[in-house]
C-alpha cells in the first residue's frame, strides 16, 4: 500500500501525518510506503515547520528527514490512497483528478475517526495547537491502519 498525506504547505500537518502513519505501519509489520505533499509549492524543499518537528520529537517521532514538495498529478498514479487534512485540500486535489479512479483515492483523514463528518485537521500554521493536531492525526492513523491494512 502506498499512501500520500496532503495539506496546504506540506510543512505542518501532512509531515506529521506521514511520520505518524509510517511509524504505525512499521510497528504493525505492514509493508507500506508513506509520503506527503502540499497543494501549494510555497515551502518546496524546506524541512517541516520547527513546531511540527518539536512536537514530533516530544512524542518520540523523527521527521527531520522530510522535505516539502508540491502535489503533482502523477501522484495519482504513484499512490493507492491520498489522505487530505481539510476540505480545501480536498477540493485542490480533486481539481487535478483525471478520472473516477483518481477521485476515489482521495479521502479526508478525519473521516476515519469521525465517519462522514468531513472534519478538518485545523491548520496550526497561524493559530498554533500542534499538540491537538498531533493527537487528531495520531487517532485517525490508528483507524487508517485498522481499515486499510
Ligand atoms: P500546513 O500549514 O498546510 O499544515 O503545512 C501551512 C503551512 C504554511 C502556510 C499555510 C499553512 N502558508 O501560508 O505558508
Amino acid at each position: 500500500m502506498k499512501v500520500l498525506t496532503v495539506c496546504l504547505g506540506n510543512i505542518c500537518r501532512s509531515p506529521l501525518a506521514e511520520g505518524i502513519l509510517a511509524a504505525k505501519a512499521k510497528s504493525a509489520h505492514l509493508n507500506w510506503y508513506v509520503d506527503s505533499a502540499g497543494t501549494s509549492g510555497w515551502h518546496e524543499g524546506e524541512k517541516a515547520d520547527s513546531r511540527s518537528r518539536e512536537i514530533a520529537k516530544e512524542r518520540g517521532l523523527d521527521i527531520e528527514y522530510q522535505r516539502s514538495r508540491k502535489f503533482v498529478v502523477a501522484d495519482f498514479d504513484q499512490f493507492d490512497l491520498i489522505l487530505v487534512m481539510d476540505s480545501s485540500n480536498y477540493q485542490n486535489v480533486i481539481k487535478l483528478a483525471r478520472s473516477d479512479e483518481d477521485r476515489d483515492k482521495v479521502k479526508i483523514l478525519l473521516n476515519y475517526s469521525f465517519p462522514r463528518q468531513n472534519r478538518a485537521v485545523p491548520d496550526p500554521y497561524y493559530e498554533g495547537g500542534f499538540g491537538h493536531v498531533y493527537d487528531l492525526i495520531d487517532a485517525a492513523c490508528d483507524k487508517v491502519i485498522e481499515q486499510e491494512a
